[in-house]
């Protein structure tokens, strides 16, 4: 049996596969098992921040490989201590726990709201408030917190303690506040699973002020937004708002599973020892590429990922087919008059990998695609999207 028959036989019928397997590549060029090279705009859905098999990343990871791959969190570990450190010191916030996916950060995100509520205002005080179109992960809770109907059907009953605001509506956050017991809001700055939008500057700042004097945490899942991949560090940090708590993972890892819920002044303090946990959590080898992914999101890199994606909206706005663009920095979604699965599947026969969100055409290329590539790519795009 081929690699395909193997999948199709023996790994659960959860993922809708393209008829590819993808067995190598560097950087943006990514190849399948039949030498068939491409560009890659997907990145394993906003994971390899610096493309495939990039060098500095895979020298911290075989560096740490040679030292140490595992310890358990019954033992100090220099990679993860340091990584703590250098996110502490790039965001502000004050203290870090680790997992291994953007599902998990959420989870400890919640743990923490719920505490905070309690301890504020009593055992009620756990209902958090999340965005309708929002996606917050798989687990039974970041899928209950996740505003999204469909995602709920046939896992009923949800973990109880969510309530749904239309994005962008104040109004409606304040009214949810008045009727339940509230302990945090919950946002995605650009809603990625949801079609790639971002949400309104003053709405956010609103939001930030209302639950400050609210006495409710401000959570900001960054899983896909962070790392760059909007053009600055965190999204948070192009609203001007302070979040109490940061979720990330995705890009941080470079392609290695991690995941972080980053706790600032307000949160930090929330757990103590026993009250959460993870055997992988901070496990050295994908802290140590971690921690090479981060020092390398410098303002020059920053720049670069912004001038890109002016460069991607340039050529997009307007063109024809195109309907609406939409994201921030090199987190874009394509609203196409045609489908944008038959826009995928033609972009994949010409040598460019995109990706869908709902029934837009997504772009989460390298944050350091080379310039070449990427206009190589969105020509090709272009002419699809036109057809
Ligand atoms: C905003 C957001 N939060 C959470 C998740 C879940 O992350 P993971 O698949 O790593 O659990 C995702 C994944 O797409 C996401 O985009």
């Amino acid at each position: 049996m081929n690699v395909i028959e193997l999948d199709k036989q023996y790994i659960a019928n959860t993922y809708a596969r393209f008829p590819v397997q993808l067995v190598g590549g560097k950087g943006s060029l990514v190849c399948d098992e039949t030498g068939k090279e491409y560009i890659d705009l997907g990145t394993g859905i906003a994971v390899n921040s610096f493309g495939i098999a990039d060098d500095e990343w895979k020298a911290a990871v075989v560096a740490q490989l040679d030292k140490i791959q595992h310890t358990s969190n019954l033992y100090y570990s220099e990679p993860c201590a340091l990584l703590a450190q250098t996110l502490c010191e790039k965001t502000g916030m004050k203290k870090v726990f680790f997992s291994n996916s953007g599902a998990e950060a959420n989870e400890c995100a919640i743990k923490a709201a719920r505490k905070y509520g309690e301890l504020k205002k009593g055992k009620d005080c756990y209902t958090v408030i999340t965005l309708k179109n929002s996606f917050h992960g798989r687990t039974i809770t970041t899928l209950s917190a996740t505003g999204q109907d469909v995602f709920h059907e046939h896992f009923t009953p949800m973990t109880e303690g969510f309530v749904y605001a239309t994005a962008n509506d104040l109004d409606e956050v304040k009214t949810l506040a008045k009727t339940h017991n509230c302990c945090a809001v919950m946002i995605e700055l650009v809603q990625g699973e949801g079609g790639v939008m971002a949400l309104d500057p003053d709405y956010v700042t609103a939001l930030a002020e209302f639950t400050k004097t609210e006495d409710m945490l401000l959570i900001v899942d960054e899983v896909q937004t962070g790392n760059g991949r909007t053009g600055s560090l965190y999204a948070y940090m192009q609203y001007g708002i302070v979040p109490d708590v940061v979720t990330t993972a995705k890009g941080l890892g470079g392609g290695l599973p991690i995941g972080a819920t980053l706790l600032g002044a307000r949160a930090q303090d929330l757990f103590t020892a026993g009250l959460n946990g993870s055997t992988f959590g901070g496990n050295p080898v994908a802290c140590a590429g971690a921690l090479s992914i981060i020092n390398r999101l410098d303002e020059t890199l920053l720049k670069g990922v912004r001038e890109k994606s002016e460069y991607i909206f340039n050529e997009l706005s307007g063109a024809k087919g195109v309907v609406s663009i939409s994201g921030k920095g090199l987190m874009i979604g394509i609203e196409c008059e045609k489908d944008a699965s038959e826009i995928i599947a033609k972009c994949m026969e010409r040598g460019v990998l995109v990706i869908k969100a709902k029934n837009k055409v997504r772009l989460l290329p390298a944050l350091n695609i080379p310039l070449r590539q990427l206009k190589k790519a969105i020509q090709i795009l272009k002419e699809v999207i036109a057809e």
